[in-house]
């Protein structure tokens, strides 16, 4: 798989785990009154772990720097869309755990503030992954040489290692599949 690839095909699974966490919200919102913290935590650990230490890192540290190193057209203004939007996404991921708290520790506002945050999530995430899948990478595969495509696979497996550890790139994907399924 080529760098963009890799990404696109991340991008996959983590529309797996937004479907699941739309359908929890969703849930709430017609106040059935079944929550299931239990796997709104293992979406958190996702968010958290698998979006941003491991897939966000390869964007930040390597795809953007890289298509900045060989930009012939303005790259800058899009690529600080995205990481504007990363770190957007990083503060809702803190705000759903605070909510997620709160309805443990039964804060009745606990449950539409996890509610709003999942949803706000999913909609930040969702248009973030469009416009990557459809302008920046194909941007990317324009600018980049094969040997920065090399160059990129490299260090994006070295994320996976040094981020989160060998192997549990795997856990994750598993993660997504058992969310998806309910
Ligand atoms: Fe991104
Ligand atoms: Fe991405």
């Amino acid at each position: 798989m080529t760098p963009t690839e890799t990404l696109k095909h991340e991008h996959k699974i983590a529309l797996l785990i937004l479907n699941a966490a739309e359908r929890e919200a969703q849930l709430i919102q017609q106040e059935t009154g079944k929550v299931d913290l239990e796997k709104i935590d293992k979406m958190v650990d996702f968010f958290r772990n698998f979006i941003d230490r491991c897939h966000h890192t390869k964007e930040e540290k390597h795809l953007f720097p890289k298509m900045q190193e060989r930009g012939m057209v303005n790259v800058a203004e899009p690529i600080s869309v995205m990481m504007h939007e990363h770190e957007e996404g990083r503060e809702r991921v803190k705000a759903i755990a605070e909510a997620l708290s709160q309805t443990r520790g039964g804060v009745p506002s606990g449950i539409e503030s996890l509610k709003n945050h999942l949803l706000a999530y999913v909609e930040l995430l969702r248009a973030h992954i469009s416009k990557e899948d459809n302008v920046l990478f194909p941007l990317a595969d324009m600018l980049f040489t094969p040997e920065d495509q090399h160059a990129l696979v490299d260090a994006f497996e070295k994320v996976e290692t040094e981020e989160i550890g060998e192997g549990v790139h795997e856990k994750y994907h598993q993660l997504a599949h058992n969310l998806a399924k309910g």
